[in-house]
């Protein structure tokens, strides 16, 4: 029997569908109001294609007091071991993980929690090798050392990078594609965090297509970078292009709609 790799083969995914109220959902620039029923309907393509994989998907109520509660990425960081519950960052979002904790506990025998500092799920990629936590405006140097408190006694090692100014999270700039491979921005892959990767460069101009998530078989990238998608076809990788234009008008991308374990 193959071992599944726990960095991108998964049978439970957690999703939350989006509320009225993501109107008013954080965002660095204000380029348009989210809609709310193409944002349903692009939702809708993304749990599905999590569940065409074969994954159970446990799909959470819409939350009106958190807007960004779609988001729920940023709540939690999944581990074989058990869950860590985070802080996040942005005071708006902070009681999203009290939403998230009886979900978890439920899935987890041993869930953790960050008590002090901040850390947004956002800022963590797991490799097969490494846990990297970028330190950005939501993740800060207490929410790590917490955070590597606790992954360091279950055999993780926790490396910490620097979200490139001016991006959300470090995520929005990465993804993990396999075991080896990690599709990166070029001035993210140009900090040299990934050097010991293989890495495969969002096309020119392509930058927001580095928010992927690869879900066993597939890659779920956001629809609108044909270049992009091109590339990583030719790598071998079997994409699925989902409508993403309301959840970037709140800086989210494919990582941020689902926790996966
Ligand atoms: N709108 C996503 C975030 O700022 O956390």
């Amino acid at each position: 029997m193959t071992m599944k790799n726990p960095t991108y083969e998964f049978s439970r995914a957690i999703t939350r569908r989006p509320s009225a109220s993501i109107t008013e959902g954080l965002r660095a620039t204000d380029i348009g109001t989210p809609d709310l029923d193409q944002m349903l309907r692009d939702h809708a393509h993304y749990v599905a294609t999590l569940k065409s994989t074969g994954a159970e998907v446990i799909e959470l109520d819409p939350l009106a007091d958190y807007p960004d509660g779609v988001f729920v990425e940023d709540t939690a960081l999944c581990l074989p071991q058990g869950a860590v519950l985070m802080r996040p960052g942005a005071p708006s979002r902070m009681g999203e993980t009290v939403e998230m904790a009886p979900v978890l506990r439920a899935c987890y025998d041993d869930m953790r929690e960050i008590s002090k500092g901040h850390a947004d799920g956002g800022d963590i990629l797991v490799t097969p090798r490494e846990i990297f936590v970028g330190r950005s405006d939501r993740t800060d140097a207490m929410g790590i050392a917490e955070l590597r408190a606790i992954v360091d006694p279950w055999g993780h090692k926790l490396t910490e990078v620097v979200t490139p100014n001016g991006v959300l999270h470090f995520k929005s700039d990465c993804s993990l594609l396999d075991g080896e491979t990690i599709l990166s921005t070029k001035r993210l892959e140009d900090s040299g965090c990934f050097d010991g990767y293989n890495v495969l460069n969002t096309a020119a101009g392509e930058d927001a297509a580095a928010n992927t998530i690869r879900f066993n078989e597939l890659v779920l990238m956001p629809a609108g970078f044909p270049k992009t998608a091109t590339m990583l076809q030719e790598n071998g990788y079997k994409v699925v292009e989902i409508n993403n234009s309301e959840c970037a008008k709140l800086d989210g991308g494919m990582s941020c709609l689902s926790l996966r374990f």
